[in-house]
């Protein structure tokens, strides 16, 4: 039975997923600077971990190993260093795609010394971007330690890299992510896609710990006006045929509507995903009165009081249990349940219609169809979710002179 019903949320996906698609690579300029035979400027993709050097170039020399080329193995073990000694160029690990997680690549070139990671394609095709693992693993905690940039770069740039290094040539080059996002000007827009969902495995703890821990800079930046935030949550709609089903009824509201995954992708125990989707709007219809009142930034603190005050483990997922933290805050419960309105009506719900809207990107943007995801001036912002790098990012979005505070003491 519940190969049956993993099969069934499979179908579910499987529709839901066609309705997205155009994902958007984003990618910065890598510059080569020597040997003169390929010298000029490529394309690469930024990785979704590590920390990318927004508004900033760094400069380095490629080195690709000769052996453990795939950088699945750590490079202790095979007795090399990449640590660039005082007064020598940061070394760009060159490593072949393939055996291993990106991220395992990342972590291995970063413990040998290297700087920054190039992982070379192994077939031509369009640049993909590098994400983490979605399941659960044993050694999930070195990914929050990746602090290194990492690019995905074609086959054929590899190739010649390749060729270079091996006929004794130095390959220089400046990983430049200077354009990686565009606009800057003294204030800085800014999305976070998010979920309230707290039982999905690392992917779910690092999104509660990053709004935890950015929570005082969030506020602060948007208390003097520095930058507009606006929450945004994920809902799918089930497909015409399936409205019926006992999935559909379990993952959605409002008649089909509006659908999150189950939780625990176990439909007989926990909670379902109809509840998943009913707090992620009371989340966003809190942001929604609270920035009608002008206080868009007791989002932070809703959400993270959530956090601990309301957790799936302890069975305190609840209306209840939300609502005694709306009091809490001072926020007007009677306007958040208007807008939450009758989760079993067969009628639109405003702001679940305007987040599906806003899911299928406009411009430079893309589709947003990883969460979390953050969008900073309109583009998605990659690498990994910390405090840092993510300030890093907000902070190249402001043009020079006019950036807060914060971005000079803490950047
Ligand atoms: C990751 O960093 C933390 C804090 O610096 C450290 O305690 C932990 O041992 C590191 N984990 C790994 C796998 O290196
Ligand atoms: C939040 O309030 C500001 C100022 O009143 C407004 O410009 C903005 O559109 C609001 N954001 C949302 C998502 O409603």
């Amino acid at each position: 039975m519940r190969e049956k019903l993993g099969f069934l949320v499979g179908i579910l996906f499987l529709l839901c997923g066609l309705s997205f698609g155009r994902f958007v690579v984003e990618k910065n300029s890598l510059k080569v600077t020597s040997p003169e035979k390929i010298k000029g400027v490529y394309e690469c993709a930024i990785g979704n971990f590590g920390v990318p050097q927004y508004g900033g170039t760094l400069i380095g020399t490629v080195v690709y190993p000769k052996a453990n080329q795939k950088a699945c193995k750590g490079f202790d073990e095979v007795d090399l260093s990449f640590k660039s000694r005082p007064g020598g160029l940061p070394t760009f690990l060159l490593v072949d795609r393939g055996d291993c997680y990106f991220t395992l690549k990342a972590w291995n070139a970063q413990k040998g010394g290297a700087a920054a990671i190039l992982v070379a394609d192994d077939k031509t095709e369009p640049l993909i971007t590098m994400d983490t693992p979605e399941e659960e693993n044993a050694d999930a905690e070195y990914l929050q330690n990746i602090t290194i940039p990492s690019a995905l770069i074609s086959k054929s740039l590899g190739d010649s890299i390749k060729k270079s290094l091996s006929g004794g040539e130095m390959v220089n080059m400046n990983l430049d992510w200077t354009e990686a996002l565009p606009h800057p000007d003294e204030r800085v827009e800014y999305e976070f896609w998010t979920n309230s969902n707290d039982e999905c495995g690392p992917k779910c703890e690092s999104q509660i710990d990053f709004v935890k821990n950015f929570k005082g800079a969030a506020q602060i930046l948007e208390q003097r006006g520095y930058t507009q935030f606006t929450p945004h949550y994920i809902t799918w709609y089930c497909p015409e045929a399936f409205i019926l089903s006992k999935q559909c009824k379990s993952q959605c509201i409002n008649h089909g509507r509006y659908c999150a995954p189950d939780p625990e992708q176990d439909f007989s125990r926990g909670y379902d995903g109809k509840d998943v989707v009913v707090q992620n709007l009371r989340q966003a219809c809190f942001f929604k009165v609270a920035n009608e009142s002008r206080k868009p930034w007791l989002w932070w603190d809703y959400v993270t009081d959530f956090a601990i005050r309301c957790p799936m483990k302890e069975k305190k997922y609840t209306k209840e249990c939300a609502e005694q933290v709306i009091k809490s805050l001072g926020v007007d419960l009677k306007k958040v349940d208007e807008c939450v309105g009758d989760p079993e009506a067969d009628v639109d719900n405003q702001v679940l219609k305007t987040e599906q809207d806003a899911q299928i990107g406009k411009g430079s943007r893309g589709d947003v169809t990883i969460l979390p995801t953050l969008v900073i001036n309109n583009r998605q912002y990659r690498g990994k979710l910390d405090k840092g790098a993510v300030l890093k990012a907000i902070c190249a979005g402001f043009q020079e002179t006019t950036e807060p505070a914060i971005c000079l003491s803490e950047g």
